[in-house]
């Protein structure tokens, strides 16, 4: 793999592209580069044993590339190694935090109104135990609304969590800002990074937040991995959530002793495989360069905004500055289904992207929007794939 960033080369990685599909859905599911998908296979090949059990020299194996991959998101995510908890995805990262914080009656979590199911549902859950959720309302164009943010804060305000960048709109949030105003007012914040961490250098330590979560298949890794970084003071203060074999160093009939971090959360038999492939991955997105590609983003984006957004049959939703929704553009066309206009992409293109409420169905609800269309570039996409889906959409507003 080169080093730097180009686009043609890039391609090259991705075998899938060879079809002729024009892939607009790296929001959903990003795609994997033959790097990644090597080093799946070369787990299952050359030592498909399991880590932290057995003594064998396989096992060994596991544990050392276990630790390299960990090592590679620490690095990306500018954390210590046992910060770095892998899960299954973003969704259950924030779930083990929902179960493992302590709940008071009267508690008080503050959400954005534009938060994601898995950023949404736990924590309308703690609703059984008393814990209130507070919405904080955007601004007219989906931007984040600081005043409204700092009015949401009570007494008993526990937890902040929000989104990075919305995978709805791809607006950022002024994390830097928001975590300054929660810790004045004594509460933790929990960043949903699944939609940032593929797309833009991350510091969690910069930034100051005090979880950051993200989903490994959004970010050239594989299906079924994700991370939960924790401040280490407060994972160690933290119960467990998922509890059984690796997340206790001795056990009898009456009690057991916890493990250290990480281990104390990664309950069971890991996805090995998964873990070296995202570890991988983050190897490929470190060598690209973040920067590299939130700047190619940030230019397909511009592109398509230009010849689009003037259309008057087309509503983007979100601020209509390219430059403030990253690497998406989600729109509809006046008069027509979101799904029609996908299908029809599809069918007269190969273009692959997403229609509906992308698991943002509140935001949509509140609105009384029934879904849109989403664009969602990734460092594979060309500026020749993002005008043939130009040209494809003036066709199709024709029909309206
Ligand atoms: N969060 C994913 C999406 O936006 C599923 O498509």
């Amino acid at each position: 793999m080169m080093f730097g960033f180009n686009v043609k080369k890039t391609r090259k990685d991705f075998d899938v592209l060879s079809s002729g599909v024009i892939y607009f859905d790296s929001a959903c599911m990003s795609l994997k580069p033959r790097q990644v998908i090597g080093k799946m296979n070369e787990y299952y090949e050359k030592y498909p044993a399991c880590g932290g059990r057995s003594g064998h020299h396989l096992s060994k194996k596991v544990e050392d590339e276990v630790d390299l991959a960990r090592r590679e998101v620490a690095r990306l995510l500018n954390a210590k190694i046992d910060e770095v908890i892998f899960t299954r995805n973003a969704t259950e990262s924030i779930n083990l935090i929902a179960n493992a914080l302590e709940w008071k009656e009267g508690d008080e979590i503050i959400v954005s109104d534009k938060e994601h199911n898995s950023n949404l549902i736990p924590w309308l859950k703690l609703k059984k135990k008393g814990v209130k959720v507070r919405v904080c309302k955007s601004n007219e164009d989906n931007t984040f609304n600081l005043e409204n943010f700092e009015n949401c804060f009570g007494e008993k305000t526990k937890l902040v969590a929000i989104v990075h960048v919305s995978n709805l709109d791809g607006v950022e949030n002024p994390i830097g800002e928001i975590v300054k105003i929660a810790h004045k007012n004594k509460s933790l914040v929990l960043v949903d990074g699944a939609q940032s961490f593929p797309h833009k250098e991350i510091d969690v330590k910069k930034l100051g937040v005090d979880f950051f979560v993200l989903s490994g298949h959004k970010a050239l890794g594989p299906t079924g991995i994700g991370v939960l970084y924790g401040r280490r003071d407060l994972l160690e203060d933290m119960e467990q959530f998922i509890v059984g074999g690796q997340t206790v160093i001795d056990s009898s009939y009456e009690g057991y002793e916890i493990e250290k971090l990480p281990n104390k959360f990664e309950a069971g038999l890991q996805d090995y495989a998964g873990i070296v492939g995202f570890g991988e991955a983050c190897r490929y997105l470190r060598k690209v360069g973040l920067k590299n590609i939130e700047k190619h983003l940030n230019k397909l984006n511009k592109i398509v905004t230009e010849h689009l957004g003037e259309e008057k049959k087309i509503e983007i939703i979100g601020p209509k500055e390219a430059e403030k929704r990253s690497g998406i553009f989600t729109f509809n066309v006046k008069g027509m289904k979101a799904h029609d206009v996908a299908k029809m992409l599809d069918a007269s293109k190969k273009i692959a992207l997403r229609s509906g409420a992308f698991c943002v169905h509140s935001w949509f609800n509140d609105r009384k929007i029934e879904g849109a269309v989403r664009v969602s570039f990734y460092l594979y996409n060309t500026e020749e794939e993002v005008r043939t889906f130009v040209e494809s959409v003036k066709k199709i507003i024709l029909l309206v």
